[in-house]
């Protein structure tokens, strides 16, 4: 590329020297070619700093995907906890205890597909701190899936999580087949 714009530069003032019959046009191709050259290194290196912060996700972006392993019978109102994190920018699901916790105000997005046991069926409650936000049954039928979604606008520290449907006995939850989603809009 540096070749093109310094012949470029010897192409042009050849022809300034040819129909103007200049020759400091030649001295100066010294200094030009110098801030050329430096020029470009400097695009090269701004080109690979873009490159490298181009390729990071912004700090202000929040997603989280997560699976559920184990089986678990499920107690009254036992929160559920995804245990295998598939994605999590921006950390704020935690594996540990099943709790997404909103680091900024904004308009979240939250699904939570899940399959039941043979037997039992399960109910399941999606909630904010403790206000029902959506809830999902999987029948009892023979491999019956339900599934929970909800847009909510939440505030900083709030907490969004999966839990056994309160007062529902003791049912299980199917490992591997169950998953929690969310989202910032
Ligand atoms: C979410 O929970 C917090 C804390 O209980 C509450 O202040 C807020 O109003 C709830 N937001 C919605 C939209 O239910
Ligand atoms: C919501 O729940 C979290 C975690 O249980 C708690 O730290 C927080 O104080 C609660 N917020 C409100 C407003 O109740």
């Amino acid at each position: 590329m540096k070749y093109i714009f310094i012949s470029l530069l010897f192409i042009t003032c050849i022809s300034v020297t040819y129909v103007y019959g200049g020759d400091d046009c030649f001295r100066k191709i010294g200094k030009a070619k110098a801030a050329l050259l430096e020029a470009i290194d400097t695009l090269q290196r701004t080109n690979r700093l873009l490159g490298e912060t181009g390729s990071a996700i912004p700090s202000n972006k929040v997603a989280f995907h997560a699976r559920l392993t184990p089986y678990v019978t499920l107690g009254s109102a036992q929160t559920v906890i995804f245990d295998h994190v598939i994605t999590n920018i921006g950390k704020a699901y935690n594996q540990h205890t099943g709790h997404f916790t909103a680091p900024f105000n904004g308009i979240y997005v939250f699904a939570c597909t899940f399959l039941q046991t043979r037997g039992t069926g399960v109910h399941l409650q999606m909630v904010n701190n403790s206000s029902e936000i959506s809830k999902g049954y999987g029948t009892s039928g023979s491999g019956e899936a339900g599934v929970m979604t909800a847009v909510i606008y939440l505030q900083k520290g709030d907490v969004v999580k999966v839990r056994h449907y309160p007062g529902k006995g003791s049912q299980t939850i199917h490992g591997h087949w169950s998953f929690f989603t969310g989202y910032l809009l």
